[in-house]
Protein backbone atom coordinates (compact mmCIF):
# COMPACT_ATOMS: atom_id res chain seq x y z
CA UNK A 1 0.00 0.00 0.00
CA UNK A 2 1.09 3.68 -0.94
CA UNK A 3 1.05 6.40 1.59
CA UNK A 4 -1.78 9.26 0.24
CA UNK A 5 0.27 12.23 0.43
CA UNK A 6 -2.37 14.28 -0.88
CA UNK A 7 -4.20 13.47 2.19
CA UNK A 8 -1.41 13.82 4.44
CA UNK A 9 -0.46 17.30 3.25
CA UNK A 10 -4.58 18.18 3.65
CA UNK A 11 -3.57 17.59 7.30
CA UNK A 12 -1.46 20.91 7.34
CA UNK A 13 -2.98 24.32 7.52
CA UNK A 14 1.21 25.11 5.57
CA UNK A 15 0.55 23.18 2.69
CA UNK A 16 -3.20 24.20 2.36
CA UNK A 17 -1.96 27.91 1.92
CA UNK A 18 -0.42 28.22 -1.49
CA UNK A 19 2.19 30.73 -0.93
CA UNK A 20 3.86 28.45 2.03
CA UNK A 21 3.30 25.24 -0.18
CA UNK A 22 5.67 26.98 -2.77
CA UNK A 23 8.50 26.55 -0.49
CA UNK A 24 9.76 22.55 -0.68
CA UNK A 25 10.36 22.66 2.94
CA UNK A 26 13.44 19.89 3.74
CA UNK A 27 14.85 21.41 7.19
CA UNK A 28 12.02 19.01 9.46
CA UNK A 29 15.03 17.52 11.21
CA UNK A 30 15.31 20.99 13.32
CA UNK A 31 11.63 20.81 13.74
CA UNK A 32 8.56 19.32 11.78
CA UNK A 33 5.42 21.28 10.89
CA UNK A 34 1.85 20.44 13.25
CA UNK A 35 -0.99 18.82 11.06
CA UNK A 36 -4.76 20.13 12.23
CA UNK A 37 -5.18 17.43 15.02
CA UNK A 38 -1.96 19.00 17.28
CA UNK A 39 -2.94 22.72 16.89
CA UNK A 40 -7.03 21.53 17.78
CA UNK A 41 -6.10 20.20 21.45
CA UNK A 42 -3.75 23.13 21.63
CA UNK A 43 -6.34 26.07 21.13
CA UNK A 44 -8.68 23.95 23.08
CA UNK A 45 -7.16 23.75 25.84
CA UNK A 46 -5.87 27.72 25.76
CA UNK A 47 -9.13 28.81 24.96
CA UNK A 48 -11.22 26.69 27.42
CA UNK A 49 -9.46 25.42 29.99
CA UNK A 50 -6.11 27.61 30.80
CA UNK A 51 -6.33 27.36 34.43
CA UNK A 52 -4.54 25.63 37.34
CA UNK A 53 -5.10 21.57 36.42
CA UNK A 54 -6.45 19.40 38.78
CA UNK A 55 -8.79 21.14 40.33
CA UNK A 56 -12.35 20.39 41.14
CA UNK A 57 -13.93 22.75 39.09
CA UNK A 58 -14.89 22.00 35.80
CA UNK A 59 -12.43 23.84 33.42
CA UNK A 60 -9.60 22.63 35.80
CA UNK A 61 -11.15 19.24 35.61
CA UNK A 62 -11.14 19.13 32.11
CA UNK A 63 -7.59 20.61 31.84
CA UNK A 64 -5.76 17.46 33.95
CA UNK A 65 -7.98 15.15 32.19
CA UNK A 66 -6.36 17.11 28.92
CA UNK A 67 -2.83 16.63 30.57
CA UNK A 68 -3.88 13.26 31.56
CA UNK A 69 -4.68 12.14 27.51
CA UNK A 70 -1.02 14.10 26.67
CA UNK A 71 0.53 11.65 29.03
CA UNK A 72 -1.27 8.35 28.00
CA UNK A 73 -0.95 8.82 24.45
CA UNK A 74 2.72 9.35 24.54
CA UNK A 75 3.15 6.38 26.75
CA UNK A 76 0.59 4.22 24.18
CA UNK A 77 3.04 5.56 21.11
CA UNK A 78 6.38 4.81 22.76
CA UNK A 79 4.60 1.61 24.14
CA UNK A 80 5.48 2.84 27.94
CA UNK A 81 3.62 2.76 31.05
CA UNK A 82 2.01 6.36 31.36
CA UNK A 83 3.77 6.39 34.70
CA UNK A 84 7.50 6.28 33.54
CA UNK A 85 7.65 9.16 31.45
CA UNK A 86 8.72 13.02 32.46
CA UNK A 87 7.83 15.72 29.61
CA UNK A 88 9.62 18.40 29.92
CA UNK A 89 10.62 21.75 27.41
CA UNK A 90 13.54 19.85 25.87
CA UNK A 91 15.69 17.08 25.46
CA UNK A 92 18.60 19.07 26.16
CA UNK A 93 16.81 20.21 29.89
CA UNK A 94 15.92 16.67 30.45
CA UNK A 95 19.31 15.01 29.92
CA UNK A 96 20.66 18.24 31.60
CA UNK A 97 18.59 17.13 34.93
CA UNK A 98 19.22 13.15 34.06
CA UNK A 99 22.92 13.88 34.37
CA UNK A 100 22.22 15.40 37.64
CA UNK A 101 19.84 12.93 39.02
CA UNK A 102 22.57 10.11 38.31
CA UNK A 103 25.93 11.60 39.39
CA UNK A 104 25.13 11.30 43.51
CA UNK A 105 25.34 7.40 42.87
CA UNK A 106 28.31 7.45 40.65
CA UNK A 107 31.50 7.48 42.32
CA UNK A 108 35.04 8.94 41.43
CA UNK A 109 36.63 6.85 38.64
CA UNK A 110 33.48 5.77 37.28
CA UNK A 111 33.15 6.11 33.74
CA UNK A 112 30.33 7.13 31.07
CA UNK A 113 31.07 6.16 27.28
CA UNK A 114 29.93 9.16 25.64
CA UNK A 115 29.97 9.51 21.40
CA UNK A 116 31.60 12.43 19.02
CA UNK A 117 28.20 11.52 16.68
CA UNK A 118 25.44 12.31 19.42
CA UNK A 119 23.97 16.07 19.37
CA UNK A 120 25.64 17.98 22.41
CA UNK A 121 22.79 17.60 24.84
CA UNK A 122 24.06 14.00 25.15
CA UNK A 123 27.33 14.51 25.54
CA UNK A 124 27.87 17.90 27.30
CA UNK A 125 25.89 16.87 30.25
CA UNK A 126 27.67 13.75 31.24
CA UNK A 127 30.94 15.30 30.79
CA UNK A 128 30.16 17.90 32.93
CA UNK A 129 30.25 15.11 35.47
CA UNK A 130 33.94 15.10 35.35
CA UNK A 131 34.19 17.78 37.70
CA UNK A 132 33.14 15.24 40.16
CA UNK A 133 35.60 12.87 39.13
CA UNK A 134 33.64 10.80 36.65
CA UNK A 135 35.48 9.93 33.42
CA UNK A 136 33.98 10.13 30.21
CA UNK A 137 34.87 8.13 27.46
CA UNK A 138 34.62 8.95 23.79
CA UNK A 139 33.17 6.13 20.97
CA UNK A 140 34.31 8.13 17.65
CA UNK A 141 32.94 7.76 14.27
CA UNK A 142 34.74 7.13 11.16
CA UNK A 143 36.26 10.41 9.98
CA UNK A 144 35.55 9.12 6.60
CA UNK A 145 31.31 9.02 6.74
CA UNK A 146 30.57 9.50 10.34
CA UNK A 147 29.00 6.36 11.41
CA UNK A 148 30.13 4.34 14.58
CA UNK A 149 31.53 0.80 14.81
CA UNK A 150 30.72 -1.15 17.56
CA UNK A 151 33.93 -2.49 17.66
CA UNK A 152 35.34 0.08 18.65
CA UNK A 153 32.92 0.39 21.44
CA UNK A 154 34.16 -3.10 22.51
CA UNK A 155 37.30 -1.38 23.01
CA UNK A 156 36.51 1.44 25.27
CA UNK A 157 34.14 -0.43 27.53
CA UNK A 158 35.17 -1.84 31.05
CA UNK A 159 33.89 -3.14 34.73
CA UNK A 160 34.20 1.17 35.09
CA UNK A 161 31.80 1.92 32.69
CA UNK A 162 28.38 3.01 34.22
CA UNK A 163 26.40 4.61 31.02
CA UNK A 164 27.01 4.50 27.39
CA UNK A 165 25.13 7.30 25.61
CA UNK A 166 24.84 7.23 22.38
CA UNK A 167 22.04 8.15 19.40
CA UNK A 168 19.44 5.53 18.08
CA UNK A 169 20.26 8.17 14.61
CA UNK A 170 22.30 10.95 14.51
CA UNK A 171 20.64 14.33 13.52
CA UNK A 172 23.86 14.74 10.67
CA UNK A 173 24.54 11.61 9.48
CA UNK A 174 21.29 9.72 9.09
CA UNK A 175 22.88 5.98 9.77
CA UNK A 176 20.63 4.01 12.21
CA UNK A 177 22.48 3.04 14.67
CA UNK A 178 22.17 -0.81 15.75
CA UNK A 179 20.36 -0.27 19.07
CA UNK A 180 20.26 -3.81 20.08
CA UNK A 181 24.35 -4.47 19.70
CA UNK A 182 24.69 -1.71 21.49
CA UNK A 183 22.70 -2.26 24.56
CA UNK A 184 23.55 -6.25 24.70
CA UNK A 185 27.13 -5.57 25.51
CA UNK A 186 26.11 -1.91 27.47
CA UNK A 187 24.45 -4.64 30.03
CA UNK A 188 27.24 -7.56 29.82
CA UNK A 189 29.19 -4.79 31.44
CA UNK A 190 26.19 -3.77 33.79
CA UNK A 191 26.23 -0.47 32.39
CA UNK A 192 22.70 1.18 30.93
CA UNK A 193 22.25 2.61 27.98
CA UNK A 194 21.12 6.62 27.83
CA UNK A 195 19.51 6.62 24.07
CA UNK A 196 18.69 9.92 22.31
CA UNK A 197 15.91 8.77 19.42
CA UNK A 198 15.54 12.89 18.75
CA UNK A 199 16.59 11.82 15.27
CA UNK A 200 15.18 8.78 14.98
CA UNK A 201 11.32 9.11 15.80
CA UNK A 202 10.54 11.20 13.23
CA UNK A 203 11.38 8.20 10.79
CA UNK A 204 10.69 5.21 13.38
CA UNK A 205 7.96 4.25 15.74
CA UNK A 206 10.16 3.40 18.89
CA UNK A 207 8.88 0.81 21.00
CA UNK A 208 11.05 1.39 24.45
CA UNK A 209 10.51 -2.16 25.18
CA UNK A 210 11.94 -3.48 22.05
CA UNK A 211 14.78 -1.54 22.15
CA UNK A 212 15.83 -2.58 25.87
CA UNK A 213 17.44 1.07 26.39
CA UNK A 214 17.69 1.78 29.85
CA UNK A 215 16.43 5.53 29.29
CA UNK A 216 14.92 6.47 26.29
CA UNK A 217 14.23 10.55 24.86
CA UNK A 218 12.86 12.53 21.97
CA UNK A 219 11.81 15.41 21.37
CA UNK A 220 7.87 16.43 20.08
CA UNK A 221 8.31 19.45 18.50
CA UNK A 222 10.32 16.98 15.66
CA UNK A 223 7.44 14.24 15.48
CA UNK A 224 4.98 16.48 14.42
CA UNK A 225 3.83 17.97 17.94
CA UNK A 226 4.62 20.92 20.76
CA UNK A 227 7.98 21.97 21.45
CA UNK A 228 8.32 19.32 24.42
CA UNK A 229 11.32 16.67 25.72
CA UNK A 230 9.92 13.22 26.53
CA UNK A 231 11.96 11.14 28.86
CA UNK A 232 11.24 7.75 29.17
CA UNK A 233 13.10 5.71 32.57
CA UNK A 234 12.81 2.38 33.38
CA UNK A 235 11.40 1.01 36.22
CA UNK A 236 14.23 -0.52 37.64
CA UNK A 237 16.67 2.55 36.51
CA UNK A 238 14.86 5.01 39.02
CA UNK A 239 16.14 3.54 42.64
CA UNK A 240 19.93 5.15 40.98
CA UNK A 241 18.31 8.46 40.39
CA UNK A 242 18.07 11.57 42.89
CA UNK A 243 14.86 13.55 42.67
CA UNK A 244 14.88 16.48 41.07
CA UNK A 245 11.96 18.05 41.63
CA UNK A 246 10.31 19.57 45.02
CA UNK A 247 10.61 17.63 47.84
CA UNK A 248 6.99 16.74 48.41
CA UNK A 249 6.92 15.54 44.70
CA UNK A 250 9.75 12.80 44.92
CA UNK A 251 7.68 9.92 44.27
CA UNK A 252 5.23 11.55 42.02
CA UNK A 253 5.46 10.31 38.42
CA UNK A 254 6.01 13.27 35.55
CA UNK A 255 7.19 15.37 38.75
CA UNK A 256 9.86 13.78 40.24
CA UNK A 257 12.54 14.36 37.17
CA UNK A 258 10.94 17.32 36.13
CA UNK A 259 12.04 20.69 37.84
CA UNK A 260 10.64 23.14 35.94
CA UNK A 261 7.03 21.76 36.28
CA UNK A 262 4.77 20.40 32.97
CA UNK A 263 3.74 22.49 30.04
CA UNK A 264 0.13 22.20 30.16
CA UNK A 265 -1.07 23.12 27.11
CA UNK A 266 1.90 21.78 25.15
CA UNK A 267 1.62 18.63 26.56
CA UNK A 268 -2.14 18.61 26.70
CA UNK A 269 -1.48 18.78 22.85
CA UNK A 270 1.04 16.26 22.32
CA UNK A 271 -2.73 13.78 22.15
CA UNK A 272 -3.41 15.47 18.52
CA UNK A 273 -0.07 13.78 17.72
CA UNK A 274 -1.87 10.04 17.90
CA UNK A 275 -5.17 11.84 16.63
CA UNK A 276 -3.14 12.61 13.80
CA UNK A 277 -1.64 8.74 13.03
CA UNK A 278 -5.11 7.61 13.56
CA UNK A 279 -6.38 9.92 11.10
CA UNK A 280 -4.03 8.05 8.89
CA UNK A 281 -4.62 4.35 9.90
CA UNK A 282 -8.31 5.03 9.28
CA UNK A 283 -7.93 6.53 5.80
CA UNK A 284 -5.47 3.88 4.85
CA UNK A 285 -6.48 0.60 6.38
CA UNK A 286 -10.43 1.61 7.68
CA UNK A 287 -11.23 0.51 11.31
CA UNK A 288 -9.19 -1.33 13.75
CA UNK A 289 -8.80 -3.46 16.66
CA UNK A 290 -5.30 -2.38 16.97
CA UNK A 291 -3.83 -0.72 19.80
CA UNK A 292 -2.36 2.79 19.79
CA UNK A 293 0.97 1.69 19.25
CA UNK A 294 0.38 -1.01 16.87
CA UNK A 295 -1.88 1.23 14.49
CA UNK A 296 1.03 3.89 14.38
CA UNK A 297 3.30 0.96 13.65
CA UNK A 298 1.41 -0.10 10.70
CA UNK A 299 1.16 3.83 9.83
CA UNK A 300 5.23 4.49 10.19
CA UNK A 301 5.15 1.32 7.72
CA UNK A 302 3.90 3.73 5.12
CA UNK A 303 6.25 6.56 6.60
CA UNK A 304 9.63 4.55 6.26
CA UNK A 305 8.61 3.30 2.35
CA UNK A 306 7.86 6.22 1.43
CA UNK A 307 10.74 8.31 3.17
CA UNK A 308 13.36 5.48 1.49
CA UNK A 309 12.24 6.17 -2.03
CA UNK A 310 12.15 9.85 -1.65
CA UNK A 311 15.57 9.35 0.08
CA UNK A 312 17.24 7.43 -2.97
CA UNK A 313 15.80 9.58 -5.46
CA UNK A 314 18.39 12.07 -3.60
CA UNK A 315 21.25 10.09 -2.92
CA UNK A 316 20.95 8.82 -6.79
CA UNK A 317 21.85 12.33 -7.57
CA UNK A 318 24.43 12.89 -4.99
CA UNK A 319 26.11 10.24 -5.93
CA UNK A 320 26.34 11.29 -9.79
CA UNK A 321 27.98 14.47 -8.32
CA UNK A 322 31.44 14.33 -7.87
CA UNK A 323 32.52 16.96 -5.55
CA UNK A 324 30.36 16.00 -3.46
CA UNK A 325 30.75 13.74 0.13
CA UNK A 326 27.78 11.84 1.13
CA UNK A 327 27.85 11.10 4.86
CA UNK A 328 26.36 7.88 6.48
CA UNK A 329 25.11 4.86 3.82
CA UNK A 330 25.01 6.17 -0.01
CA UNK A 331 22.16 4.06 -0.13
CA UNK A 332 18.74 3.86 1.73
CA UNK A 333 17.80 0.10 2.91
CA UNK A 334 15.53 -1.24 4.94
CA UNK A 335 16.32 -0.39 8.66
CA UNK A 336 19.47 1.20 7.60
CA UNK A 337 19.04 5.26 7.63
CA UNK A 338 16.55 7.60 7.97
CA UNK A 339 15.46 10.90 5.74
CA UNK A 340 18.10 13.03 7.08
CA UNK A 341 20.72 13.38 4.84
CA UNK A 342 24.11 15.78 4.74
CA UNK A 343 26.91 16.15 2.63
CA UNK A 344 30.09 18.03 2.42
CA UNK A 345 30.47 20.22 -0.93
CA UNK A 346 34.33 20.42 -2.22
CA UNK A 347 34.85 23.91 -4.36
CA UNK A 348 31.89 25.82 -2.82
CA UNK A 349 30.78 26.91 0.32
CA UNK A 350 27.96 24.75 2.58
CA UNK A 351 26.29 28.23 2.91
CA UNK A 352 26.62 28.64 -0.66
CA UNK A 353 24.94 25.78 -1.68
CA UNK A 354 21.98 26.79 1.00
CA UNK A 355 22.04 30.15 -0.75
CA UNK A 356 21.78 28.92 -4.23
CA UNK A 357 18.90 26.13 -3.29
CA UNK A 358 16.75 29.01 -0.86
CA UNK A 359 16.74 31.18 -4.38
CA UNK A 360 14.53 28.46 -5.74
CA UNK A 361 12.37 28.28 -2.64
CA UNK A 362 14.10 25.09 -1.30
CA UNK A 363 14.67 25.75 2.75
CA UNK A 364 17.69 23.62 3.84
CA UNK A 365 20.20 24.88 6.28
CA UNK A 366 23.99 24.09 6.56
CA UNK A 367 26.17 24.23 9.62
CA UNK A 368 27.24 22.06 12.86
CA UNK A 369 23.68 21.60 14.14
CA UNK A 370 24.59 21.49 17.68
CA UNK A 371 27.09 18.06 16.51
CA UNK A 372 30.67 20.30 16.70
CA UNK A 373 32.71 17.08 17.31
CA UNK A 374 31.58 15.24 14.82
CA UNK A 375 31.72 18.13 12.89
CA UNK A 376 35.49 18.49 13.66
CA UNK A 377 36.02 14.80 13.49
CA UNK A 378 34.73 14.69 9.72
CA UNK A 379 37.96 17.06 8.73
CA UNK A 380 35.43 20.41 8.95
CA UNK A 381 37.42 23.56 9.97
CA UNK A 382 34.39 25.77 10.28
CA UNK A 383 31.65 24.52 12.24
CA UNK A 384 30.07 27.35 11.21
CA UNK A 385 30.20 26.16 7.39
CA UNK A 386 29.72 22.69 8.69
CA UNK A 387 27.74 20.60 5.97
CA UNK A 388 24.84 21.08 3.80
CA UNK A 389 22.15 18.88 5.49
CA UNK A 390 18.69 17.99 3.65
CA UNK A 391 15.78 16.19 6.28
CA UNK A 392 12.81 14.60 4.87
CA UNK A 393 9.57 13.10 6.71
CA UNK A 394 6.82 11.73 5.01
CA UNK A 395 4.85 14.94 4.25
CA UNK A 396 7.76 15.78 1.32
CA UNK A 397 6.72 14.92 -2.29
CA UNK A 398 8.32 13.26 -4.96
CA UNK A 399 8.13 16.94 -6.70
CA UNK A 400 9.99 18.57 -4.32
CA UNK A 401 12.31 15.99 -4.23
CA UNK A 402 13.28 16.24 -8.22
CA UNK A 403 12.73 19.91 -7.87
CA UNK A 404 15.90 19.75 -5.18
CA UNK A 405 17.65 17.08 -6.99
CA UNK A 406 17.34 19.50 -10.32
CA UNK A 407 18.28 22.16 -8.13
CA UNK A 408 21.50 20.16 -6.65
CA UNK A 409 22.62 19.67 -10.33
CA UNK A 410 22.44 23.15 -11.47
CA UNK A 411 24.76 23.99 -8.82
CA UNK A 412 27.53 21.28 -9.29
CA UNK A 413 27.27 21.00 -12.98
C1 LIG B 1 19.74 14.10 17.82
C2 LIG B 1 19.34 15.24 18.70
N1 LIG B 1 19.45 15.08 20.02
C3 LIG B 1 19.09 16.05 20.88
C4 LIG B 1 18.62 17.26 20.43
C5 LIG B 1 18.21 18.31 21.41
O1 LIG B 1 16.83 18.37 21.47
P1 LIG B 1 16.11 19.63 22.12
O2 LIG B 1 16.12 20.71 21.11
O3 LIG B 1 14.74 19.12 22.44
O4 LIG B 1 16.86 19.99 23.34
C6 LIG B 1 18.50 17.48 19.05
C7 LIG B 1 18.02 18.77 18.53
O5 LIG B 1 18.17 19.10 17.40
C8 LIG B 1 18.87 16.44 18.17
O6 LIG B 1 18.77 16.59 16.85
Amino acid sequence: MKLDINFIREQYAVFRDADSAEWAFFENAGGSYIPDQVLKRFFNFLEYTKVQPYGLFPSSKEAGTAMDAGYQCIADLINADGDDLTIGPSTTLNLYVLAQAFRPSLKDGDEIIVTNQDHEANIGNWRRLSEFGIVTKEWQVDPQNGELNIDDLKLLISDRTRLVCFNLCSNIVGTLNDVKAITKLAHQFNALAIADGVAFAPHQIPDVNELDVDVYLHSTYKTFGTHLGVMWIKQSVMPKLYPQGHYFNADKPHYNMNPTGPLHAEIAALAGIGDYYDTIYEHQYGSTKLNRHDRAAKVFELFVNHERRLSNLLLYTLKNIPNVRILGQSEATSGTRSGTISFIPEGIKSSEVVKKLLENQIAVRNGHFYVVRLIEALGIKDPDEGVVRISLVHYNTEAEINRLCQGLKNIFT
